[in-house]
């Protein structure tokens, strides 16, 4: 048996006939863009959430760029995030022409620190980087949005994030990407903050069969920005264009899939809480692995990812070598910080900017995970991380 890092196929099995006749529908039915799958789809998601609005797109990366642009962020905006995540978190905010402030991780949640995330604000009012490490030759910046991710599906602080945001007048872009189904405060992600954004990339926790995202808000003006962003800027006529937009739709087809998939997706949530337990509950006898920590009170992980830290670079890669050895695979989130990255060169950080995720990259690796992780598969990738580092 191979072991799968997301097992989709085992998901496909189950929910094959119901897949296939939804796909049927969409296609007896022959509204491939915007057909009525897409509103009962952004209905439901929205009801899941708790938002007011969902509107679904095309990408989580759309569905990160869209609020920025409704925001009309650009040149001369400075947007805060962490640089330990997908790059797409940041790429949207250099798309806008506006510039990305990398604020470094909690060492122990992976994500973004909101003490930091204070010193960065301070530092870019102040347009002085002894406060806090900035981009060079920028000039002076206007602080605009916050953009925290909930890394692995563990919710970002928000309590501490929306209280610097609400003093500072910045929105707050939740990147949920990771985290849909999650919890934080009793509420479900995605309605943290001014917008949310998600994924349904097909490894995301709630995915589909493609690309396909959605962002929420409870903003009615937002909520209709988005609306037209989606469509070339469209106004109330089809060939009407009020603003510079996209073409963000998500294909019908994909929200038929999310419609059926959305069925199951609670016992799912459920049983990745039990793998994660699981893990847990072996892997805690290793003394020198760092798990990921316990999830606060009135917090739910969505499980995306089961990230754990060995003690160096050398002995997580021995643990993965030996892994890959008998069939297990293991990946690395996030092998290089987004500050350190080619693509941001011109932003002038350097190694020892941000020790924390810097630190992070060199150690961390995750394991399998998904809702169909069998209990004897557990604990066999379990007793090949022991073996691996005894
Ligand atoms: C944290 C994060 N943000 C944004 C994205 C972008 O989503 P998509 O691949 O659907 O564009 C991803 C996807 O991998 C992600 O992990």
């Amino acid at each position: 048996m191979t072991i799968q890092f997301i097992d989709l196929k085992t998901q496909y099995q189950r929910i094959a006939p119901a897949v296939k006749h939804c796909i049927e529908a969409v296609l007896e039915h022959g509204r491939f863009i915007m057909g009525p799958e897409i509103s009962e789809l952004e209905e439901r998601l929205a009801a899941y959430v708790g938002s007011k609005y969902c509107v679904s797109c095309s990408s989580g990366t759309d569905a990160l760029l869209m609020p920025l642009m409704a925001l009309g962020i650009g040149p001369g905006d400075a947007v805060f995030t962490t640089p330990f995540t997908f790059m797409a978190t940041a790429e949207v905010i250099s798309l806008c022409g506006a510039t990305p402030i990398f604020v470094d991780v909690d060492p122990v949640t992976f994500n973004i620190d909101p003490v930091k995330l204070a010193l960065a604000v301070t530092a870019v009012e102040c347009n002085d980087p002894s406060i806090y490490p900035l981009p060079k030759a920028t000039g002076p910046l206007r602080p605009r949005a916050i953009i925290p991710v909930d890394l692995f599906g563990l919710p970002a602080d928000y309590q501490q994030i929306n209280a610097l945001a609400a003093s500072k007048g910045l929105a707050v872009i939740q990147d949920a990407a990771q985290s849909f189904g999650g919890v934080y405060a009793g509420k479900r992600t995605c309605s943290h903050g001014l917008c949310g954004a998600t994924s349904f990339f097909p490894a995301k926790p709630l995915g589909c069969y493609g690309d396909g995202g959605a962002v929420f808000t409870d903003d009615a003006e937002l909520k209709a920005r988005f609306v037209s962003i989606r469509v070339h800027g469209q106004g109330t006529d089809k060939y009407e264009n009020i603003r510079i937009g996209l073409n963000a739709r998500m294909d019908t087809i994909q929200a038929a899939i999310l419609l059926l998939k959305l069925d199951i997706f609670d016992e799912e949530l459920a049983a990745r809480q039990i793998v994660a337990a699981s893990y847990r509950q072996r892997l805690s006898q290793i003394a020198t692995l760092t798990l990921p920590p316990i999830v606060p009170l009135g917090s739910v992980s969505a499980w995306a990812q089961f990230s754990v830290l060995a003690k160096d670079c050398l002995v997580r890669d021995s643990i993965r070598a030996r892994l890959d050895a008998v069939g297990i695979p293991t990946m690395i989130y996030y092998p290089k910080p987004l500050h350190l990255q080619n693509a941001y060169a011109g932003l002038g950080y350097s190694q020892g900017n941000l020790p924390v995720c810097e630190d992070l990259a060199g150690r961390i690796f995750s394991l399998p995970m998904h809702p169909y992780l069998e209990e004897t598969v557990l604990q066999q990738i379990c007793s090949e991380v022991e073996n691996a580092v005894s």
